[in-house]
């Protein structure tokens, strides 16, 4: 089969993670002689420096016309300044509105050899699995109005978590079909209690639920979840938020895996089912990692589960998927760690080296 893909390698380990995500990616085509066309564009801090912007009409009319985009990470110290008018990151949230990626996809396992790398007790991680969906082109990020202007009394500014019933159930059934695939239980997380928003949120996913009878849906409040998913992470399956939560809490949920640099994330622009294709961009969850850049040191792994990712929704290759996760554990299980997850015994390795041993096990 052929499929095209843009990629976006950024900034920082940008490049670097995103080569050995194209490198397993290219393992998996030649083992099944598909077709990967790659085209390649500037994001963030690199493509400010080139051409001024973010994120260019170009680069943006070249995405549309593939059929999914990897992106490495974007950012870092030289564009941080906040009274600059461009930021590294306008280039992703207009990837996000442009493209109408609505559903973020932040998934986190817990690896059972890598128990040891994080701060949380064995007891309490152990059995880790669920499923974030975050709202990734409502809410506080995007509704209007947003500014900042000046009154008599000095400086105000002003954003708007606005949701419409349409944008919330899109959303939440993105949530009822990934439970429908797993343990079938969803957790739609709010703030009922205090904002509107929240209400007509709780009152359509009890709508869209009537349609998912096999799904079991449980509401909970944001500052519970946030309680929750320290005091007992096993306890989720699957969970459906807006864009705001959802960052916070997805963040939170990263350290239950102990790095950030094993976690994948998928930004889809439909609902994801069996048998559909949807256009998408994949994107390890951890940022551009400036410190780290051009050091060979960066873990790779985030980057090639978000390929396995983009496998399994965008080009329905499930089996393809599957075969990278799977040769991701086996080099874990072999002892090789890069820095991020090493621990006493183990074999350390850069980039390069766990993106080849990984590449070498998917090719088969
Ligand atoms: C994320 C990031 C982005 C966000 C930033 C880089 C704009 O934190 O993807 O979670 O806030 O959405
Ligand atoms: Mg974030």
């Amino acid at each position: 089969m052929q499929f095209s893909l843009a990629v976006l390698p950024g900034d920082g380990i940008g490049p670097e993670v995103a080569a050995e995500g194209v490198r397993v990616l290219q393992a998996i085509g030649k083992r099944f002689s598909h077709d990967f066309n790659l085209r390649y564009g500037l994001v963030g801090g690199v493509a400010i420096d080139e051409t001024g912007v973010a994120l260019s009409q170009d680069t943006l009319k070249m995405c549309q016309g593939c059929d999914a985009i990897l992106l490495g990470a974007v950012g870092g110290p030289k564009w941080d300044d906040p009274k600059a008018k461009i930021h590294p990151e306008d280039g992703l949230l207009t990837l996000r509105k442009e493209l109408e990626l609505f559903a973020n996809l932040r998934p986190v396992r817990v690896f059972p050899v890598l128990v040891d790398s994080t701060n949380l007790k064995p007891e309490v991680i152990k059995g880790v699995d669920l499923i974030f969906i975050r709202e990734l082109t409502g809410g506080l990020y995007f509704a209007r109005p947003k500014r900042q202007w000046q009154t008599s009394r000095g400086r105000r500014a002003t954003d708007s978590m606005t949701y419409s019933e349409q944008e919330i159930e899109r959303i939440v059934r993105v949530g009822f079909e990934l439970a429908r695939g797993r343990r079938k239980k969803l957790v739609s997380v709010d703030k009922a209690n205090v904002l509107e928003s929240s209400r007509l949120w709780r009152q359509v996913a009890m709508e869209v639920a009537e349609e998912y009878p096999d799904v079991e849906l449980e509401h909970m409040l944001v500052d519970a979840c946030a309680m929750r998913l320290i005091q007992n992470p096993a306890y989720f399956d699957v969970v459906v938020t807006e864009n705001m939560f959802g960052d916070i809490l997805t963040d939170e949920a990263s350290m239950l895996a102990g790095s950030m640099g094993m976690l994948p994330s998928a930004s889809l622009a439909g609902v994801p089912k069996e048998g559909v294709n949807i256009f998408g961009m994949y994107e390890p969850i951890h940022g551009s990692a400036p410190r780290r850049a051009g050091l060979d040191m960066a873990n790779p792994i985030a980057t090639i589960l978000s390929v396995a990712m983009m496998l399994r929704y965008s080009f329905g290759l499930v089996k393809e998927a599957k075969i990278i996760e799977a040769a991701v554990d086996e080099v874990l299980n072999g002892g090789y760690r890069t820095y991020d997850i090493m621990s006493e015994g183990k074999v350390r390795v850069g980039t390069k080296e766990m993106g080849e041993l990984i590449a070498r096990k998917a090719e088969g």
